[in-house]
């Protein structure tokens, strides 16, 4: 099976122990479902080879724009991990939720005058200062408020993480952060060095998402180290923090690798330590902002089936009652994901098909070229993997309600998201 928190028991699927036809029955479909316990222990494996190999000053930062409800603040919140978070919206779950605001990082290339005061005033850590503009309008709102605040800066490295373009985020020419290659990213510290009202503690960087390559965080961090030197040298700054950003890669696929993220810590940080000492600088507290490899493998969606259409001597569609709307996944990104009927995992696949859903727009596909087992309306379908930026990148499309999320955990099967309504659905319209 592609996670082992997949299993099959008399022919059918289970999910983190439970049987998940039972729980679509339970729930209704489209359907969420998030395993607590994977989750806990991919933020556990991150906190432990952090510690273990960077030392007790490191910290894992769950990127909360992978999954972002309250639950999910209270797991994280227990397990240790600071928050990166990126909007008002985020911030405000975070705080309501009771998470420790002053372990949460404020990121976002476009930060308001009101989310900046928003988050000052629940007491948001630090802020990763993404441009010139925005520093200097924390710096009034700080003034205003007559507080000091801490913030990272956040540098493109001019990485090209070999991932896809929506989601490389470190080349010179991004929209996020300042280069360092333009001599801009100098320039950027000297602005917010001479600022009363900001404590500048350490530099921010983010390459991509989904990688693979074994050297993109060696290269990565090679550039911050050299430039954390080069302030070190002309400046006398002291890096306390520096966060490399998230972007481990998952498998969605059994065919796809899986990446060893332990063992890649332990060699970053043998990297890292060899290469400061030769750089002759303090070594810096570690981050790093996981999101996708803490969540996607704890996270699997149920639909139903609404018709089998066979056009023949073309192709197979099997319609089900979700889509883009809980999963744009493959619409934005040609997204690769494993699809099961979970009622009969053991029948023979016979059946070609696209599995598609329910919106009007033609690539509204969840998954193409899937093989399974002859299927007809009412059946279940299981789409795996499918934690990491699904719910969180839902959307109302043909005033679709987002689906439910059920937490599954040794104590139970539980609603962490409600089913919205149709009347949530028109509650702000006037
Ligand atoms: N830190 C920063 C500053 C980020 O921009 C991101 C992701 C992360 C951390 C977490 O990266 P992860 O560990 O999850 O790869 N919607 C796309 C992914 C967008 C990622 C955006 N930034 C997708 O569905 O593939």
């Amino acid at each position: 099976m592609i996670a082992t928190n997949l299993k099959i028991k008399d022919g059918v699927l289970e999910f983190a122990g439970f049987s998940t036809p039972a729980l679509a029955r339970k729930y209704g479909t489209p359907l969420y479902l998030m395993d607590e316990q994977r989750i806990r222990d991919n933020c556990r494996m991150y906190q432990k080879a952090m510690t273990e190999f960077f030392g007790e000053k490191a910290l894992t930062l769950y990127a909360s724009k992978a999954l972002c409800f309250k639950r999910m603040y209270e797991i994280v919140s227990d397990e240790g991990l600071g928050i990166d978070v990126v909007s008002s919206g985020e911030v405000h779950t975070a705080a309501k939720a009771g998470f420790p605001m002053e372990k949460a990082f404020f990121h976002g290339n476009n930060k308001t005058d009101e989310d900046i005061a928003f988050a000052m005033d629940r007491g948001v850590g630090y802020f990763v200062v993404d441009n010139v503009e925005e520093l200097y309008a924390i710096e009034h709102i700080a003034e205003r408020k007559g507080v000091t605040q801490k913030c990272l800066l956040r540098v493109t490295p001019g990485i090209d993480p070999h991932t896809y373009d929506a989601v490389a985020t470190g080349k010179v020419d991004s929209k996020f952060g300042v280069p360092i290659e333009t001599g801009q990213a100098e320039e950027f510290y000297n602005y917010a060095a001479a600022l009363p009202h900001l404590e500048i503690v350490g530099l921010h960087c983010h390459v991509g998402s989904m990688v693979f390559d074994e050297d993109v965080y060696e290269r990565t961090a090679q550039i911050m180290l050299e430039f954390m030197a080069k302030l070190h040298d002309k400046y006398g700054f002291v890096t306390q923090f520096l966060d490399l950003g998230g972007g481990y890669g998952v498998r969605y696929r059994e065919s796809e690798g899986v990446v060893d993220i332990a063992y890649r810590i332990s060699a970053l940080a043998d990297f890292m330590k060899e290469l400061a000492a030769q750089l002759n600088i303090p070594f810096p507290a570690v981050l790093l902002e996981p999101g996708r490899s803490i969540v996607a493998d704890a996270g699997l969606t149920m639909y139903t089936v609404g018709s089998v259409k066979r056009i023949k001597g073309y192709k197979n569609y099997v319609s089900v009652d979700g889509g883009m709307t809980d999963n744009p996944r493959y619409a934005l990104y040609r997204s690769q994901y494993t699809v099961f009927a979970p009622e009969r995992m053991e029948a023979p696949p016979t059946l070609h098909c696209d599995v598609v859903g329910r919106c009007c727009e033609s690539d509204d596909i969840i998954q193409p070229d899937v093989w399974l087992p002859e299927l007809r309306r009412g059946d279940l379908l299981a789409v795996c993997t499918t934690g990491a930026y699904n719910y969180a990148m839902a959307s109302h499309y043909n005033r679709i309600p987002n689906a439910p999320i059920v937490m599954l955990s040794s104590k139970g099967a539980s609603v962490a998201v409600k089913r919205e309504t149709l009347d949530q659905m028109i509650k702000n319209d006037a």
